[in-house]
């Protein structure tokens, strides 16, 4: 970014954080008009104790709840359907969310419909609904997506498998996240490991993007920082409170900046590789994550060498193309502490599949913000390279 061009920062989320706060939900509770609840819900957690705690606060302040659980890893509009016919007799004026980012959007996709009227697929794109959402409390119980201050949700058009994006800046965040590390306790270590790599990238990417700006930039490396020196402690214990708290904050604080500058070639090939081989999201990005950092070093090697300090590489007096080398050697040792298969092979794929996977993320055009120019023999030697 120049220091001409003009650029924004905006993010209308109330933050609610620390170990317990979601007891605390009753706080948040009073800025809305909350009689009805609609909660959307994971399968998995609804008869945890960190699922009754909110259930009891709520029905104490004299809210009544109608709970929904259908939700899928890629959530389909079926899936969204289901959830607004179940509340057209019910009349929800709040939304509650408590799971990984599939039922954060699923909420946000409710939302959209029950404000709006339609189909989701009529609201694909950027800023397609002016009206605001039923107000959404987002309690994510993973450290990946950032969807709690995101201003995206991505749902999957079932008959072709498409997802789509919607999105609007302004009024698809939650009105109110609350980031408790008491959430993460039952998650599977995999699930951990590979959700946490995508908030990595959310930051990384979203650091070197060709639109970051200078608010940004400190956002991001605060997010670099509390993720990479946490995310061995969590993933190998996953009630290490402490841990787990710095690794929500900083997947929340990637996902209150990815959106505002678009991300780059790690969610661009990913995008296509774990939609071809059914790749869970944080896996596609982490498989991809070290060959597209070495590919963009030369693009930025002031800002590597930044990444390379806040992942606590000693890099200070060395010239500065070893310093940025630094962040990428410290990349490829966070995937392969954290068991990430080392090879596109290794996961599954096969490499037929690859030249139109090339040629996808070519035409994605995600050169308007990866930080270096991407040709489409450059997505080839980019798989290659990992395959
Ligand atoms: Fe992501």
């Amino acid at each position: 970014m120049t220091a001409a061009k003009v650029s924004s920062y905006f993010c209308p989320t109330r933050v609610l954080l620390g170990v317990g706060s979601h007891l605390r939900i009753v706080d948040a509770l009073q800025q809305f008009v909350a009689r009805r609840v609609l909660v959307v819900v994971d399968e998995a957690l609804r008869s945890g104790a960190f699922y009754a705690g909110l259930r009891e606060a709520l029905v104490n302040a004299g809210c009544e709840l109608l709970e929904f659980s259908e939700i899928s890893p890629d959530p389909g509009a079926a899936s969204v359907e289901k959830a607004c016919s179940l509340n057209a007799g019910f009349r929800a004026d709040l939304l509650l969310a408590v799971g990984g980012g599939s039922s954060i959007d699923v909420a946000k996709a409710v939302g959209i419909l029950a404000t709006n009227g339609g189909r989701i697929h009529d609201y694909e794109g950027i800023e397609k609904f002016q009206i605001a959402p039923l107000p959404l409390i987002a309690v994510p119980t993973t450290a990946g997506t950032g969807s709690e201050v995101s201003g995206s949700c991505v749902i999957t058009d079932d008959a072709s498998g498409r997802k789509m994006s919607i999105r609007h800046a302004a009024l698809n965040p939650a009105r109110v996240a609350i980031l408790d590390p008491l959430a993460l306790q039952t998650l599977p270590a995999h699930v951990a490991a590979h959700a946490g790599i995508d908030a990595f990238v959310h930051a990384f990417e979203s650091f070197l993007s060709l639109q970051a700006n200078l608010v940004t930039d400190a956002m991001n490396l605060q997010a670099i920082e509390l993720i990479s020196g946490s995310i061995r402690q969590f993933v190998a214990n996953r009630a290490n409170l402490d841990a787990g708290h710095r690794m929500l904050v900083g997947s929340c604080i990637a996902g209150m900046t990815f959106g505002q500058t678009g991300l780059g070639n790690v969610h661009c090939i990913a995008r296509f590789l774990g939609a071809q081989f059914h790749l869970s999201h944080g896996l596609a990005n982490a498989l991809c994550l070290p060959h597209v950092a070495g590919f963009n070093l030369p693009a930025n090697p002031d800002k590597y060498a930044r990444v390379a300090r806040a992942m606590e590489r000693r890099v200070d007096g060395l010239p500065v193309l070893e310093a940025a080398a630094q962040a990428v050697d410290a990349i490829e040792s966070l995937c392969r502490d954290l068991g990430v298969p080392a090879r596109l092979r290794d996961a599954g794929v096969q490499a037929q599949a690859l030249e139109q996977i090339a040629r996808s993320s070519f035409e994605a055009d995600y050169s308007r913000w990866n930080p270096r120019h991407t040709t489409v023999e450059d997505f080839r030697q980019i798989l290659a390279q990992a395959f």
